[in-house]
């Protein structure tokens, strides 16, 4: 089938090359001159693993290829996707300019039957919205229909999302608009579900919003065990064990960030202010989030004895392993906190660290994760990349002033970094008694 994609962000780009690999012949449209650039030659401009490879494939074979304009690449689809970004304006609702903006271009340059795809996050009643955007730039009604189909991949694992989906959602008004995207997806053989277009838009929401309450819920259950010295691990552990509830996503940490659940959170909230419902739940759920963080570095500070003077080495700055996505980063936080209270610090990340040396110049960026510890009083674990699992906790030990370890994520083994001489301290755990810092000698 003849595909377009606008928008090689993470979800258009890896739907287009996943695609195209299926034996597609696939068009993907940006209007960044760099990005297309890199894309011709084989090159990813983001990271993800896995898509560099099917790119270079899919280039060779021609069933990939890029361009600059929405009216070839509308020209050539029978389906088009509108995969371009919807980032929170400054009040949490979803900015959808550049979704209208594509809608406007492929409405003046549709010559034949098309089945436009929003794929998207957008707030509910986008897909009228598009339609009448591409009607009144002149496209004829009875040449396209307007489908909902929600992308759920995650970032880092955004290739295997793609080629193995749980399920595949289509929002459509007509039987025809179905059918064609039934037609794309029948061999993945993955169970679908065809809806009407709000409530396809709603599943998009309602899931990532879900799964943001469920790490806020295991987040504040974090809190109370901490209180009461029990240990999040052990309950996430036995809750998940009832299949009603299920394990994933029941990992407590500094909290959720990236580019989707921070901002499909305030943009659910405020469509459903707009519709008149005041969903408290998901606002306990974001205060939960944005508290992780603070209280656990507050932890810190306790331990310390205050920042001021002090070297703490950071390790992990991407939103979590396998990306090099800032966007909502806990790691930000951290260090605007350590920063602020007068700490030097020492960060370092596998892929992130350009993106964050650009917002935060001041901490020191280290080539390499054993360098963090250098003169260190502590280490606080941000992101729980592989290579930081698999460190030698001795090693890095050796270098520190005090070897005080800090897990924001509980993704290393207590008995291990203690059995090397590590005070160590992890999320949903009562914080240990001990002689801090600041009075040792
Ligand atoms: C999320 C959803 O999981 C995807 O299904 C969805 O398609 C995507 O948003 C999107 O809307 O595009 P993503 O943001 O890439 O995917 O990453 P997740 O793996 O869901 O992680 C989100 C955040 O939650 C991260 O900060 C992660 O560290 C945190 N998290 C995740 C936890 O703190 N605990 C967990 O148990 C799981």
């Amino acid at each position: 089938m003849r595909v377009t994609v606008v928008g090689t962000g993470y979800v258009g780009l890896v739907h287009g090359v996943v695609l195209a690999d299926m034996g597609n012949e696939v068009v993907c449209v940006d209007n960044d001159p760099a990005k297309l650039e890199k894309l011709r030659n084989g090159v990813s401009p983001i990271y993800e693993p896995g898509v560099e490879e099917i790119l270079s494939r899919t280039l060779a074979n021609g069933m990939f290829r890029v361009t600059d304009s929405v009216a070839e690449g509308t020209k050539h689809g029978e389906v088009v996707f509108i995969a371009v970004g919807t980032p929170p304006g400054p009040d949490g609702t979803p900015d959808t300019s550049a979704v209208r903006a594509v809608a406007s271009q492929i409405g003046s340059a549709l010559d034949s039957y098309t089945v436009v795809v929003n794929k998207s996050t957008v707030p509910v009643g986008a897909g009228d919205m598009v339609e009448e955007i591409i009607l009144e730039a002149g496209g004829d009604p009875s040449l396209f229909d307007v489908v909902s189909n929600p992308e759920f991949l995650r970032e880092g694992s955004a290739v295997w999302d793609t080629q193995n989906p749980d399920r595949v959602v289509i929002g459509a008004k007509t039987p025809e608009a179905a059918k064609k995207l039934l037609e794309l997806y029948e061999p993945m053989g993955t169970p679908t579900l065809v809806t009407d277009l709000n409530s396809a838009e709603m599943i998009k929401y309602a899931s990532n919003c879900y799964l943001a309450t469920k790490i806020s819920f295991i987040n504040a259950i974090s809190r109370i065990c901490e209180l009461c010295d029990a240990d999040v691990g052990a309950v996430a552990k036995g809750m998940g064990m009832d299949p009603r509830i299920g394990a994933q996503f029941l990992q407590a940490g500094l909290g959720w960030g990236g580019s989707c659940f921070p901002k499909d959170v305030a943009g659910l909230i405020k469509i459903s202010d707009s519709f008149g419902y005041d969903f408290g739940l998901l606002k306990a759920s974001e205060a939960v989030n944005q508290n992780q963080t603070p209280h656990f570095l507050r932890r810190l500070e306790d331990r310390m004895g205050g920042f001021e003077g002090k070297t703490i080495a950071v390790l992990g700055l991407a939103f979590k392993p396998n990306t090099d996505d800032i966007r909502d980063a806990k790691s930000i936080e951290a260090v605007r906190i350590l920063l602020a209270g007068g700490a030097e610090v020492r960060v370092h990340d596998p892929v992130a660290m350009p993106a964050v040396k650009a917002v935060l110049p001041q901490a020191v960026y280290c080539d390499e994760p054993y360098a963090t510890g250098e003169g260190a009083d502590a280490v606080l674990l941000v992101t729980e990349w592989k290579a930081y699992r698999e460190l030698d906790w001795a090693r890095y030990g050796s270098a520190m002033r005090h070897r005080v370890l800090f897990d924001g994520r509980r993704a290393l083994c207590r008995a291990e970094v203690e059995a090397v001489g590590f005070h160590y301290e992890t999320i949903g755990s009562r914080p240990l008694l001990g002689t801090p810092v600041a009075d040792q000698p």
